[in-house]
């Protein structure tokens, strides 16, 4: 199965080891032996690439994997906007985010409230300022990529979820194989950085193996479309702002940010000649439950 064939959900419940074998989960042959450690993700960077992005799909799907939920916690909310709908939809939602800034404008509500009650906390996944069991729901948007311990993020996870709850969950979002935004990354950035493949993948695969270590054993896929748009009229002008957001997304402040931005300019070329306006940012959703898959 290709990865946009089939449907856009699994319906099976899978165990953690069909999710890492799952084509939405790959490319499987090169899937790394370990994690390569975090991407810095810039303050600029962040707000430029949500000022282009719409993400309608990836969001109706978290908020309804949520609707039975109360107690929800969003590990690495960002500028709140998952955080934001959904304490919209359930009156209220904990959200933990290390970067200061953020913290702050969480804070004071900029972005709007959504009519729900934000409770902010600084910190960190790897150990997350909460007793165990004290959420019926935890999610985390692309998220994963950005932790210093992988394991230890997704094991504190399931730690705050509490697995008697009915409809305890926990829900990750990373990036889908056929995630346009990561593949240009992967083509012309991460081999002038000397850094290894950027795998999705992997990263979800393994927090459903440690999930499936602490309870939460059933799992769920979705694959969401989201995309970047770049509404600029002239082509020169696309390359030129699609380059400067990909270059400090990841890369900003590096050395030979100028060479990403410069090798960018074909790769964008025939990018833009596919698809004129939009770089997709697919996603993959996966939903853990207690329990163990039949
Ligand atoms: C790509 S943004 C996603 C934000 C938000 N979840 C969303 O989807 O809009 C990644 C967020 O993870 C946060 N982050 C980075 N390292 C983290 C960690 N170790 N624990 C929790 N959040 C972290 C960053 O500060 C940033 O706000």
């Amino acid at each position: 199965m290709s990865v946009q064939q089939g449907t856009r959900a699994a319906a099976n419940t899978l165990s953690a080891a069909q999710v890492r074998t799952h084509p939405w989960c790959g490319p499987l042959d090169r899937a790394p032996q370990r994690y390569r450690g975090p991407h810095r993700l810039s303050a600029g960077g962040w707000q430029s690439f949500v000022d282009r992005l719409e993400r309608r799909e990836e969001m109706a799907v978290v908020r309804a994997a949520l609707t039975g939920n109360r107690r929800v916690l969003d590990v690495g909310g960002g500028t709140g906007e998952i955080t934001r709908a959904v304490a919209g939809d359930l009156g209220r939602c904990v959200t933990v985010e290390p970067h200061v800034n953020r913290v702050e404008r969480l804070r004071l509500g900029v972005g709007g409230t959504d009519g729900g009650e934000l409770e902010v906390h600084p910190g960190r996944a790897e150990a997350l300022p909460f007793a165990d069991g004290s959420f019926d729901a935890v999610f985390s948007a692309w998220v994963l990529p950005y932790v210093d311990d992988l394991v230890r993020a997704v094991r504190e996870i399931a730690r705050v979820c509490d697995p008697t709850h009915g409809e305890a969950k926990v829900v990750l979002i990373g990036g889908s194989p056929d995630n346009e935004l990561v593949a240009l990354l992967n083509e012309v950035c991460v081999p002038i950085a000397g850094e290894s493949h950027d795998h999705q993948g992997y990263l979800l695969a393994t927090a459903a193996q440690t999930l499936s270590e602490h309870g939460f054993g059933r799992f769920s896929l979705s694959r969401t479309e989201a995309a970047l748009h770049f509404t600029e009229p002239s082509l020169a002008e696309r390359i030129r702002s699609a380059a400067d957001l990909l270059v400090n997304f990841w890369y900003d402040g590096h050395p030979r940010a100028a060479d990403m931005r410069e090798a960018l300019v074909p790769a964008l070329g025939r990018h833009f000649a596919r698809r004129p306006h939009a770089i997709g940012d697919q996603g993959l959703v996966l939903v853990a439950r207690p329990g163990e898959s039949a």
